[in-house]
């Protein structure tokens, strides 16, 4: 049985090395000291990856005016701008990147005089058209704020690093994402004139959010094992009625709450390991893509840089190869995203305009995801892969105008 979350960045034993993990504060400045030296800013550390990006909007905007979101992303994407004080406007997407580009930017600046920055977030670890998004930035001297939590390690088709370009740059160590360490994030700021104006968060999380960060990857390999008898679903849905679990898009956003110093040391040994992790997934990618037929990739996951988190890949038969998957033991019903503003049980708070945004409207309701992470083998890509070539090929991308 494979699934695409649920604790899948954590074997047995790394949940155990996670669990008790210990940390003082030489991690938490080491930490600190690699991502000011990889991505030439000052870092500050938070306990959630939408906490450092809402003081990013904040720092970048003084809390007010509109923030330019991709119409394609997570609801803590939204919470995290509306939270440092800031409306969001959205920005369409290009089918082969699922990101928008220099061109929609430049269109949605025009008609937003009110847009003080932009969110750039290399949606699923494939490059975006950062030139022609840069170009129309400074041109409207917005502010770009880069957020990696899908894309750290990702080099734009400049040969940049993702993180390198913008003013600031916004890390998560969230669960599922490439520096898992379940929560966690970083801000790098890049502005030297507004260094100052980040503020430092002072408390520790509570006690028990700690403890839960500590046993969720334990409580993940339970669910996982016990899924095939049938147990693993309810283990799940105890673990969230007892709030032993708190889903990804849920929980507090407090820009006071720092990393704790065992979290920074997780991150700190996910981020050494990164750039294995990425090549390991390329390799995925290329696997995905010589045994695949008739579906296509987006163009920019085909990206020779591009280590996609997950394989995006669209077709209006997507529930039935999902049920299909399923039947043979391969769990992807969580998908990124299968809503313009994801997940479902918040869209409906955002007020998301889909007739401005026909293309992330249409990704969200033909993506699925296959996934790249360590649990997947050869043997489980091929059959996933004959899985998916017995249905209809992919959505063109004229279809959505
Ligand atoms: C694109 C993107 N940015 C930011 C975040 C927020 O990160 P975190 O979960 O660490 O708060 C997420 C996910 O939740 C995300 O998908």
């Amino acid at each position: 049985m494979l699934f695409q979350s649920v604790g899948s960045h954590y074997t047995l034993r790394q949940a155990l090395a996670h669990a008790f993990r210990l940390g003082r504060r030489q991690h938490t400045s080491i930490l600190e000291r690699t991502l000011s030296d990889r991505y030439k800013g000052r870092a500050t550390l938070f306990s959630r990856g939408r906490a450092a990006l809402a003081e990013a909007v904040r720092v970048a905007t003084g809390g007010e005016g509109a923030v330019v979101v991709n119409a394609f992303t997570c609801y803590s994407v939204v919470e995290a701008v509306q939270s440092a004080g800031c409306t969001v406007v959205y920005c369409d997407i290009d089918l082969s990147s699922l990101h928008y580009n220099g061109e929609t930017l430049e269109q949605v600046l025009l008609d937003h005089p009110e847009v003080n920055a932009i969110i750039v977030q290399n949606t699923l670890g494939m490059p975006c058209d950062i030139e022609g998004i840069e170009t129309v930035s400074r041109r409207h001297n917005v502010t770009i704020i880069e957020d990696l939590a899908h894309g750290a390690g990702l080099l734009y088709g400049d040969g940049r690093e993702a993180g390198t370009v913008g003013d600031i740059t916004m890390l998560s160590f969230g669960r599922d994402k490439l520096l898992d360490s379940i929560n966690g994030g970083a801000l790098v700021m890049r502005m030297p004139d507004k260094l100052a104006h980040v503020k430092q968060p002072v408390q520790q999380p509570q006690l028990r959010d700690q403890l839960r960060d500590r046993v969720y990857p334990l409580l993940a390999v339970a669910i996982r094992t016990g899924y095939p008898i049938g147990l693993g679903k309810y283990l799940l849905a105890i673990a969230y009625k007892l709030h032993i679990a708190v889903r990804s898009a849920d929980g507090l956003l407090s820009t006071r709450v720092a990393l704790p110093n065992w979290q920074a040391a997780q991150a700190y040994a996910r981020f050494s390991a990164l750039n294995g992790d990425l090549e390991a997934r390329r390799k995925k990618r290329d696997s995905y893509h010589q045994q695949l037929v008739g579906m296509r990739l987006p163009e920019a996951s085909l990206a020779a840089s591009a280590a996609p988190i997950r394989i995006p890949v669209l077709s209006h038969r997507r529930d039935e190869i999902v049920a299909a998957l399923k039947e043979k033991g391969y769990f992807f019903e969580d998908i990124w995203y299968d809503r313009p503003v994801s997940p479902a049980r918040h869209y409906d708070k955002v007020g998301f305009d889909e007739s401005l945004c026909p293309r992330a409207t249409l990704a969200a309701k033909t993506i699925f995801n296959l996934p790249t992470h360590q649990l997947v083998d050869d043997a489980a890509i091929g059959e996933i892969c004959a899985v998916v070539n017995r249905f209809a090929p992919d959505v063109k991308t004229e279809e959505a105008g």
